[in-house]
């Protein structure tokens, strides 16, 4: 289901997350890099887009794999970036070598992948005693309401249920000519944390980053993510 969305999305993915200061990144990878351990051995990244998180872990010194479904966007990845390989392959079965990883990466990847509990496993396989698993998600608080206007005071609202099942969630997004239809799971905490406990991982940190305001200049519908977590990142340790 989420594999052919992005796949019929990779065009326009491409275009907005490459935008420089255009998608959410670029406010929040400062917050996400300060989780992530430096190099050592071989790095992962799952559901890698286009590219761009895997060339910032490069830029930094890492030895990087990424992985994605969609055979457009691993094509655009690999045009990109000669020094990291790209491969197309499924989060769920991924063709690596047991231990074969110190560190795994998931970038707002694990909600729009159809088997995370699977994927999780599958990071856990590959990874070696005491390795890393960092990711970024969309915050479940997030994923579960909506504002009720672009102001900056904004009543937040969850018109739902937060627990429960997994939801399918989609939401369109038209700025500046580029468009992106963004779809993909709702989890609640103990959905991802449930996850991670079963595949063995224990949680070394967890972050709920305001938008950073230092780095770039905020569009004026972003300033309510200053009261609300937009995104949720953790650095969880393979026992
Ligand atoms: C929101 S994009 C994030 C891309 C990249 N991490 C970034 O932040 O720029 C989510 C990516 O997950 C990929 N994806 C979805 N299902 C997948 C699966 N089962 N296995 C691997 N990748 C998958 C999509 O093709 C898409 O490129």
């Amino acid at each position: 289901m989420s594999r052919k969305h992005w796949e019929s999305q990779a065009s326009n993915w491409a275009a907005w997350a490459r935008t420089p200061d255009f998608d959410a990144y670029w406010k929040y990878a400062p917050a996400f890099f300060e989780l992530v351990p430096p190099p050592r051995g071989r790095t992962l990244e799952v559901g890698c887009g286009e590219g761009r998180v895997s060339r910032d872990l490069a830029n930094r010194g890492h030895n990087v794999v990424a992985v994605d479904t969609s055979t457009e966007l691993i094509g655009l990845a690999r045009n990109a970036d000669h020094k990291s390989a790209y491969l197309r392959c499924d989060a769920a079965a991924l063709p690596f070598d047991t231990e074969s990883f110190d560190l795994a990466v998931f970038y707002n990847s694990l909600m729009d992948i159809d088997d995370m509990e699977r994927a999780v496993v599958e990071a856990a396989r590959v990874l070696r005693v005491g390795g890393t698993l960092c990711a970024c998600v969309t915050h479940p608080t997030a994923d579960a309401g909506r504002f009720e206007s672009h102001l900056p005071n904004a009543r937040f609202v969850i018109d739902g249920s937060y627990l429960g099942p997994r939801r399918w969630f989609e939401g369109k997004m038209e700025r500046e000519g580029l468009r992106m239809h963004f779809a993909g799971w709702a989890y609640s905490l103990e959905g991802y944390f449930g996850a991670l406990e079963r595949a063995g991982f224990g949680i070394q940190a967890v972050r709920e980053p305001a938008i950073d305001e230092g780095s770039v200049v905020l569009h004026p519908s972003e300033e309510r993510w200053r009261r609300i977590p937009n995104f949720l990142m953790w650095k969880a340790v393979k026992a």
